[in-house]
């Protein structure tokens, strides 16, 4: 993986126009965008296709869930579009469903274990087991992975202990809810440094809002290429 892989750009915009100004603003040294329900109306499939053509990588950010031969049929559609990572909720049978789809393809099927905005509080309400959230986040994950998840996507609050787990060997652990230093927390509730996410166990942060709201887009994402290099660059060969 090229080093600067490991930061995800989330182009939450509502459409492929918007998404496309905003690569090429960023230029050559963002490699790895991501994709979202916000622009599936908006020529979303058109633009991973796009960015395919150019050498990019693209993470479709469906978090499908639905019976599993629903599931099945949509990710067999979706592989064909050549897509580096895609996502769907964390339980089992949704899990594997979605890697029997992925077929021979070299789609990574990531399983959303807990949303990084949910609190105790809405996961009562939507009825989640009893625990605390990173209790929860954990466990979905270590059954995630038994189900054949290539990975799964957490808050870098849960990361270390995701990746202290032995299921979690050899897989990948994508981290959105990450503020470099001195930028808004927005709604996400369970951040922390991009570095810091790194170092926990995550391979790739997700960002979004601190690099789309930014008056310099491309002075922003590089910061946070130099931040995950880490100090004196000690993250450039991992
Ligand atoms: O907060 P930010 O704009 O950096 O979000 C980047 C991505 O993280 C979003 O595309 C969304 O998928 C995810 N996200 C999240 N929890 C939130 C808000 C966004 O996981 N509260």
């Amino acid at each position: 993986m090229r080093d600067s892989d490991r930061l995800i750009v989330a182009l939450d915009v509502p459409n492929a126009l918007e998404g496309m100004a905003i690569v090429e603003e960023l230029g050559d040294e963002v490699t790895f965008y991501k994709i979202g329900l916000g622009m599936l109306t908006g020529g979303g499939l058109a633009l991973a296709n796009e960015l395919k053509e150019m050498g990019k990588r693209v993470f479709l950010d469906m978090k499908l869930f639905d019976i599993g031969a629903t599931v099945e049929h949509a990710v067999r559609g979706l592989a064909q579009f050549d897509l580096d990572f895609l996502t769907v909720h964390g339980d089992p049978y949704v899990v594997r469903a979605a890697v029997a789809g992925r077929g021979e393809s070299a789609t990574k099927i990531l399983a959303v274990t807990i949303l990084t905005s949910l609190e105790r509080e809405q996961m009562d309400e939507a009825q989640y087991r009893d625990g605390t959230v990173a209790e929860v986040a954990v466990e979905r994950a270590r059954r995630a992975f038994l189900a054949g998840a290539d990975g799964v996507i957490s808050s870098p609050h849960e990361a270390a202990a995701i990746r202290a787990l032995p299921e979690a060997e050899g897989k990948l652990i994508v981290t959105p809810g990450v503020r470099p230093l001195g930028s808004e927390d927005n709604d996400q509730k369970r951040i922390a440094t991009p570095y810091a996410a790194i170092m926990d166990g995550a391979n790739h942060v997700v960002v979004g809002r601190p690099i789309r709201d930014a008056k310099d887009r491309r002075g922003a994402a590089q910061a946070i290429l130099a931040e995950l290099r880490g100090p004196m660059g000690k993250n450039s060969k991992k």
